[in-house]
């Protein structure tokens, strides 16, 4: 390997920074190679916007969040001829290994890639999401746990002293890891997830039982990406690159709490805070052995696969595995966070 490219694509994600500094460090000073990086994801490839990284431009970067070379959910496939639209940047940069650092959108691209024009990547598992198949966990769900655990600890103060019902609505797409995590960790009184069915009978017989033994507060925590409660269809909102915009549910779900309990009941959508700022040192650790790791196979010419983590250790999956299915949260957790409703 002569000349890495490094580049990070879709939704951002606390400890992309930290990859990209394990990748560009561990393949100019352990493998002597120069490293590219491609601004804004795909793009960048698109339309030949790169720049050399060396490792004091990777200085100060491990614990900032965001990341140093943006990112954009462009994609060559959807917005351009696939291999054909990134071919010249990939040639005039003499690029002979890729590093891409995302989500399933960018895997499934990657993938695409690799078998359509045999560009030599291997992915790196980014989401706060934590739905990425193939790995036990990916960088950035840990910070977004403790964002909405500190957040939903701080809703139950306040829940109390005003004997409310407090929704906190978290992200996660179409899985409940945040919420199950961050419902778990909090001690929520009630966790709704998209992988198990609701019924709102069900959960206002919960917060009721749970008043009627002295309780005077309730936390139900709601992930983006359950269905909204029959009869109240919610306006589908689409992005700018045809991505379906999740967030507001738990609007829906409070009123209907409040009607069916008539204790008063209030909403909080944490959104993008789940996103931003520097990530948990757990973070920072897993980003760094991956960006490492990336850089390794580069540098050995295994092509065509994904960092993953198993157990304690990183290993290559093939890109495929990563691609096949979206890891939704087992039962076992659900039936953990169970336990302690109401
Ligand atoms: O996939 C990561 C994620 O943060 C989801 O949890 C969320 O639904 C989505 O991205 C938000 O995306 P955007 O930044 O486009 O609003």
């Amino acid at each position: 390997m002569k000349v890495l490219g490094v580049l990070t694509g879709g939704g951002d994600c606390p400890g992309l920074n930290a990859v990209i500094r394990g990748v560009v460090v561990r393949a100019a000073e352990t493998h002597g190679a120069d490293v590219v990086g491609i601004e804004n994801g795909w793009q960048g490839l698109m339309e030949g916007r790169t720049r050399p990284l060396d490792r004091d431009d990777v200085r100060g970067i491990l614990a900032r969040g965001g990341t140093i070379l943006g990112t954009s959910r462009l994609d060559p496939y959807v917005h351009g001829d696939g291999y054909e639209s990134i071919r010249e940047t990939i040639k005039d940069n003499d690029i002979d290994a890729l590093v891409v650092i995302g989500g399933d959108g960018t895997l499934k691209t990657a993938m695409q890639l690799h078998e359509d024009g045999g560009v030599p990547i291997i992915g790196v598992p980014k989401t706060i999401d934590n739905d990425i198949a193939g790995t036990d966990t990916t960088f950035g769900f840990n910070t977004a746990v403790e964002i909405a655990t500190e957040a939903i600890d701080r809703i139950a103060t306040t829940a109390e002293a005003h004997n409310r019902v407090m929704l906190v609505e978290v992200m996660g797409r179409t899985k409940g890891w945040i919420a199950a995590y961050s419902g778990i960790a909090a001690g929520a009184d009630v966790i709704v997830i998209p992988e198990i069915e609701y019924d709102l009978d069900d959960i206002a017989a919960i917060i009721r039982k749970r008043h009627r033994r002295g309780k005077t507060y309730s936390v139900v925590v709601v992930a983006e990406g359950i269905d909204p409660p029959a009869g109240l269809e919610m306006e589908e909102r689409i992005d700018q690159f045809g991505f379906v915009r999740l967030g507001g549910v738990a609007y829906a779900v409070g009123q209907e709490i409040e009607r069916l309990t008539g204790f008063e009941t209030r909403v909080t959508v944490l959104g993008h805070l789940q996103r931003g700022g520097t990530p948990t040192a757990a973070d920072r650790v897993l980003a760094t052995r991956f960006g490492v790791a990336a850089a390794d196979l580069a540098a050995e010419g295994t092509f065509g696969v994904m960092v993953a983590m198993r157990g304690t250790e990183i290993v290559p999956v093939p890109l495929s595995e990563a691609c096949e299915s979206v890891r939704g949260v087992p039962p076992e957790i659900y039936n953990v966070a169970e336990t302690f409703f109401g």
